[in-house]
């Protein structure tokens, strides 16, 4: 198996954390690349579900190397519950789990920070997680960040703290009139979680550049999607880093070229969680959709808005991280559903468009066109084989190939690792 990155080709809870398990088994190492616990994903075995939102998903997995990156903002009351929760469920977490020291640290006041400022957006707020991400990355870029090396070091980390506090604290009172923090209240716990996360901390740069240099495979698990992307998302309703191919050797410090293959994860319809434009939305928010596909969010438990399946925005993903191949997944909710819609080009102003635009507006005044497929009524979840499938479930598929242009490798039918049907020799 090469090295391969998987990243979400549309706004995220594509199926990431069930296709990076899967593909676990064949691999030495999982690495996390960017983003934090506003991720949430899911790997269910044997009817036992486990979401993962710092841990790679590789950890189910017995002797495989878990990494999170560099390029993660880690919240360590959050990374801690993590791994005390796995621990509690007999999941073994020693010398398997490494954190990069560059990373960043999300701290109270960045998570305090997320929640004025989505209450200062009011109506035009952008539903963020409220983890305290787009802070923490702000932080970063503004170069006062704090990161994992610094928890070590009880005189650093208080001035630093106390720095920040003192800006912060004249935005929470003068600002946003919520209230101020103490660095007392702060510095303390987190030396303490410092002490617990100082055996995973290592130079993590080293440590997977080695592997590569050993030939061990590699996979690179993104978190979010490519229309969450900083850059390449429905700006400003993003996230604050870059979930694309991209991040993952920005995110890790490994060069682009020891990085052998992308495989895009895409689900079969569409789905969003939070504001932001999607056009391919059903008029009601897609909710025979999002019961059928059980679409509330594996962080915040909020409802999904669920669409139809956008070629465009995926072709648009598929350039932008440039995936020859394509793992889809949640197939299996769409049995029963007497005609399926794909959507192929957009209509805005009155003009026919098939790519995806750069202005909001532009994009918020989509009308989308669609053609019809005939759907199928027979269960497929049980499926060993696309020979298995009828035909108009392969007609499906083959169209989204066709539209999209990028081979599908990896078909998922069910939440289970046996309800995978993988096509390329490779996965
Ligand atoms: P991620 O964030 O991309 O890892 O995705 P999430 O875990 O947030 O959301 C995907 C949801 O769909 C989870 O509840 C999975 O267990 C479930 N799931 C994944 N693949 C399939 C599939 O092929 N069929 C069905 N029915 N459920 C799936
Ligand atoms: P996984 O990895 C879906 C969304 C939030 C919000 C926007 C910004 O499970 O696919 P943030 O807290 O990141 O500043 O919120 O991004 N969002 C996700 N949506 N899946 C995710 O992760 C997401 N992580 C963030 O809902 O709209
Ligand atoms: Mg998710």
């Amino acid at each position: 198996m090469p090295n391969v990155v998987i990243v979400g080709a549309q706004w995220g809870d594509e199926g990431k954390g069930k296709i990076i398990d899967l593909l676990a088994e064949n691999a030495d190492s999982v690495v996390r690349y960017q983003g934090g616990n506003n991720a949430g994903h899911t790997v269910v075995i044997e009817g036992k579900k486990h979401i993962l939102h710092l841990i790679p998903s590789g950890i189910l997995h017995k002797g495989k190397l878990c990494i999170i990156g560099n390029g993660v903002v880690i919240d360590p009351t959050a990374l801690i519950a993590e791994i005390e929760e796995l621990t509690a469920k007999g999941i073994e977490i020693g010398e398997n789990l490494k954190i990069s020291e560059l990373a960043h640290v999300i701290f109270p006041y960045h998570r305090a920070l997320d929640t004025a400022n989505e209450t200062k957006r009011g109506s035009g707020k952008i539903d963020t997680t409220h983890r305290g991400i787009g802070p923490a990355y702000n932080d970063k870029f503004a170069r006062i960040g704090i990161r994992m090396i610094d928890l070590m070091h009880p005189d650093r980390l208080e001035k630093r703290i106390q720095r920040n506090l003192e800006e912060k604290n004249f935005m929470f009172k003068q600002y946003y009139a919520v209230t101020e923090l103490n660095s007392r209240d702060i510095v303390g716990p987190y030396l303490a979680l410092g002490r617990r996360l100082k055996p995973f901390v290592t130079d993590t740069v080293t440590l997977i550049n080695r592997m590569l240099d050993e030939k061990k495979k590699v996979l690179f698990e993104g978190a979010q999607g490519t229309f969450l992307d900083i850059d390449f998302g429905t700006y400003p309703f993003v996230t604050a880093s870059h979930p694309t191919a991209g991040g993952a050797s920005t995110g890790t410090g490994v060069g682009p070229t020891r990085i052998e293959k992308i495989l895009g994860i895409v689900k079969a319809y569409t789905t969003r969680v939070g504001s932001g434009p999607l056009p391919t939305e059903i008029s009601d928010g897609g909710e025979d959709l999002r019961t059928r596909g059980r679409e509330f969010g594996a962080t915040t438990g909020r409802p999904r808005r669920c669409g139809w399946f956008d070629a465009v925005v995926v072709r648009r993903a598929q350039v932008l991280n440039h995936f020859e191949q394509m793992a889809v997944t949640k197939l299996d909710v769409l049995t029963g559903i007497p005609t399926l819609y794909i959507c192929n080009e957009y209509l805005i102003n009155g003009e026919r468009v098939s790519s995806f635009p750069a202005s909001l507006e532009d994009v918020e005044s989509i009308q989308p066109v669609y053609e019809e497929l005939p759907g199928w009524n027979e269960d497929i979840s049980g499926a060993k084989n696309i020979n298995q499938f009828p035909k108009n479930t392969r007609r499906y598929l083959d169209r989204i190939e066709e539209l999209v242009g990028a081979k599908i490798s990896v078909i998922s039918i069910g939440e289970e690792r046996s309800q995978t049907i993988m096509l390329d020799p490779f996965f």
